[in-house]
């Protein structure tokens, strides 16, 4: 596992490791287990995507995420993460209406998510945005190319930026970004050379998903890089587990041993039998789960910190 650093990620420091040359690692999140997981291992960044349509919600695409859900998901993440800095995606037609309704949403991601900055899609048409929401101190990631909010618009998933037209719109719309305020820049499905060539000309860094290695950064939704579906196998996706076929293993033997009678064992279960027989019967384990129930409530840790009585 890479060593934690115990440093607060922030948007100044995430601004010096490109300037450093340090590569930013960044993943998403949804819940408190995994943002926990994931700053254990000193990921930079963990973005509450608007993919949590697809992979939490089980919908085919983002378009249906309301700023209500990345606020549920957001407050999560928050209470998970200690070091990482968290971003919090503005969920299609939250800042697509007005300036206004854009500032106010984005407010509500960090008043009431808990986010330390927001990301949105698309290039010079929204700067008029992010010039207003860094005036009142808050930070934002861009997207573009691929843009996932888009996908009528483009006709489907597709690589943008493979024409030289659309590839220098691209580079005009980071500079119009970085122009008006944006402190990084995610580069979604575009050309290497493309990426690249953006990443040399902005100050602010650039996070690629298949965007190639040129970078100042990478991310990936967790939930594809751990496997967890496997019909999911697009070519810019490396899965570094394989956690569907693992899961399935671990159920499954839940099940068998369930409709067995394996489980629950005597190690797993507590007996208000005393005395030398029935505690010569029982394991060491049970015994000292079970010595201080005698004089207090029962107290089952759950999970690190917390305590149900
Ligand atoms: O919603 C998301 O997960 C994203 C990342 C893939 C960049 O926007």
């Amino acid at each position: 596992m890479p060593s934690k650093k115990n440093t607060k990620v922030t948007v100044p420091s995430l601004q010096r490791m490109k300037r450093d040359g340090r590569t930013i690692t960044m993943l998403t999140a949804y819940d408190a287990t995994f943002a926990r997981l994931l700053d254990q291992c000193g990921v930079d960044v963990l973005l509450v995507g608007d993919s949590l349509g697809m992979v939490i919600q089980g919908q085919a695409n983002t378009l249906a995420v309301t700023v209500d859900h990345v606020i549920y998901h957001t407050q999560a993440v928050t209470r998970g993460a200690v070091d990482a800095h968290v971003v919090a995606d503005m969920p299609f037609m939250s800042y697509q209406t007005s300036e206004e309704e854009g500032l106010r949403n984005a407010g509500r991601l960090i008043k009431e998510g808990g986010a330390e900055a927001v990301k949105l899609e698309g290039g010079h048409r929204h700067v008029g945005l992010v010039r207003r929401l860094t005036e009142v101190g808050i930070p934002v990631m861009g997207h573009i190319g691929l843009t996932p909010q888009s996908i009528h618009a483009m006709g489907g998933y597709k690589i943008q930026g493979r024409r030289a037209a659309q590839a220098r719109q691209l580079v005009e719309d980071a500079l119009a970004l970085q122009d008006a305020g944006i402190y990084s820049l995610v580069l979604e499905g575009i050309p290497q050379e493309v990426a690249q060539q953006i990443t040399e000309v902005l100050s602010v860094p650039t996070i690629g998903i298949g965007a190639g290695p040129q970078c100042d950064g990478q991310v990936l939704v967790i939930y594809d890089l751990l496997g967890m579906d496997d019909s999911f196998q697009p070519r810019f996706l490396k899965r570094y587990a394989d956690l569907a076929g693992r899961i399935r293993g671990a159920v499954g033997d839940y099940v068998d041993e369930v409709r067995e009678g394996a489980f629950p064992a005597p190690e797993h279960s507590f007996s208000h039998k005393k005395g030398k027989k029935a505690a010569a019967k029982r394991t060491q384990v049970e015994q000292e789960r079970e010595e201080p129930q005698e004089e207090m409530a029962e107290t089952i840790p759950l999970y690190p910190g917390v305590n149900r009585k």
